[in-house]
């Protein structure tokens, strides 16, 4: 099939170049010439695994980008809608994107003859879709869902760093579709993977991405809560939540306490969704305390770090891990950053150390100290935090011989090393 990509971001490049390897036509939109310029050179413009592979191995065969809506619309047959939806100021959703890429596309609509159909992939609060996508759409076309155009909702489920795996791999597919033309366009696109379709109207689908990141979010928060409770009774956390995940109605993944959850989803998405309830009338309690558990969570490794130094003003503080989880440079909503917030408000000096993610952060945190190792930034330092569980972490020890004091609170069950005042955060 001939598809078109609209945005060229970390999903919609990935769905691009899935889809390419899926043995389809696509061309990909964006209103940055530099992305475009670098689709066609077959260079990814963001990092994730494979996707260089994949964009090397199609560009200028069955991917190509251009700027230009009216040439893609009119030489494909299905439109996906793969760009960001920030949270405003309220945490609640910014649909100004999406908005003016359904006018663009409803408009190069407009001009094609023939039928059309409409996908979002973007996260969007339920309703979205129908009630404002396909409208959008309508009056900048002329034309009539249903008749002219085919619309649906299609969520994506790729973690970051293993995006093009879980494309090609998938636990779900769902399909919410507007009408059953639509649905069996948008289904025959995933023909070649091996996954049941789940077919859902678009309200419904748009709904289960909400309730699957909510739902992960809510386990994390659990276990941070419970090991929380589990630290002051001296209990190993992690024994009690590998036993309680052989339930298999429970499972054993995501119940890893630490720091919290960060990232471009997970808080964003909840929020979302907190704000859509309130918009409702509905107060969502649970999801409330699941965003303030995972608040609170990261500054507990301050008041453990003071339990033991005293005053932070003056003190040298190593900070391990920027980036919000390991393999990536993304550090949006990382835990780091409410972390070093609370140290350089408390006057202390932080040094910091990410294998990835340190350019990222100087956008935040200008006045820090980035090193270019684990060992620079421990140096003569009077304590250190963990933030993220990048795996070169985990074979720290004799590098905690160069602190002032070799003292290590750990956000993430990474240190194992017997020669250091080692405090863990909920274990
Ligand atoms: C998440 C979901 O896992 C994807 O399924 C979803 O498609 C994606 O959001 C999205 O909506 O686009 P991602 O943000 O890449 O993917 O991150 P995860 O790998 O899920 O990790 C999220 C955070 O939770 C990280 O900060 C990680 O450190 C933390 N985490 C994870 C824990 O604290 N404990 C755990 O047990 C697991």
């Amino acid at each position: 099939m001939k598809v078109s990509v609209i945005g060229s971001g970390y999903v919609g490049t990935v769905t691009a170049a899935c889809f390419a390897e899926l043995g389809h036509n696509v061309v990909c939109i964006d209103i940055d010439p530099g992305k475009v310029d670098m689709i066609n050179r077959g260079q990814p413009p963001i990092y994730e695994e494979g996707l260089e592979e994949l964009l090397k191995k199609h560009a200028g065969k069955n991917i190509r980008a251009t700027t230009d809506y009216d040439d893609a619309v009119a030489n494909t047959d299905i439109s996906f809608i793969c760009v960001g939806t920030p949270s405003d100021d309220n945490g609640n959703i910014d649909l100004g994107i999406v908005k003016a890429a359904s006018k663009s596309l409803g408009s190069a609509i407009g001009k094609k003859d023939g039928y059309h159909v409409v996908v979002v992939k973007s996260t969007v609060v339920p309703e979205t879709t129908e009630k404002v996508v396909v409208p959008i759409i309508e009056q900048a076309s002329g034309r009539k869902p249903g008749v002219d155009f085919g619309a649906g909702m299609n969520p994506e489920f790729l973690r970051e760093g293993k995006a093009v795996h879980d494309f090609m791999h998938p636990d779900k597919i769902v399909v919410g579709a507007i009408d059953q033309r639509s649905d069996d366009i948008i289904s025959a696109l995933y023909a070649n993977i091996k996954c049941q379709i789940t077919h859902t109207d678009p309200g419904t689908a748009e709904m289960i991405k909400y309730v699957n990141n909510s739902f992960l979010a809510t386990k994390i928060s659990f276990s941070n809560e419970i090991g929380n409770i589990c630290k002051k009774l001296g209990i190993d956390t992690y024994k009690v939540m590998e036993a309680v995940g052989k339930d298999s109605r429970i499972s054993p993944n995501f119940l890893n306490s630490g720091a919290g959850f960060g990232g471009s989803c997970f808080p964003k998405d909840v929020k979302a969704l907190i704000g859509k309830a309130k918009e409702l009338g509905y107060e969502p309690g649970l999801l409330e305390s699941v965003i303030n558990v995972n608040e609170v969570q990261p500054l507990m490794m301050i008041d453990l770090l003071e339990s033991r130094t005293g005053e932070l003003e003056g003190k040298r503080i190593a900070v391990l891990g920027l980036a919000f989880k390991n393999d990536t440079d993304d550090i949006r909503e990382s835990r780091a950053i409410p972390v070093i917030r609370a140290l350089l408000d408390k006057g202390a000096k932080v040094s910091s150390y990410d294998p990835m993610a340190a350019d990222n952060m100087k956008a935040i945190y200008p006045g820090i100290e980035y090193c270019d190792s684990a060992v620079k930034a421990l140096e003569g330092a009077n304590g250190c935090l963990v933030m993220t569980e990048w795996d070169e972490f985990k074979g720290l020890c004799s590098e905690f011989k160069v602190m002032h004091r070799p003292l290590v609170v750990d956000g993430r069950n990474m240190i194992r090393c017997e020669d250091i005042e080692y405090v863990g955060l909920c274990w």
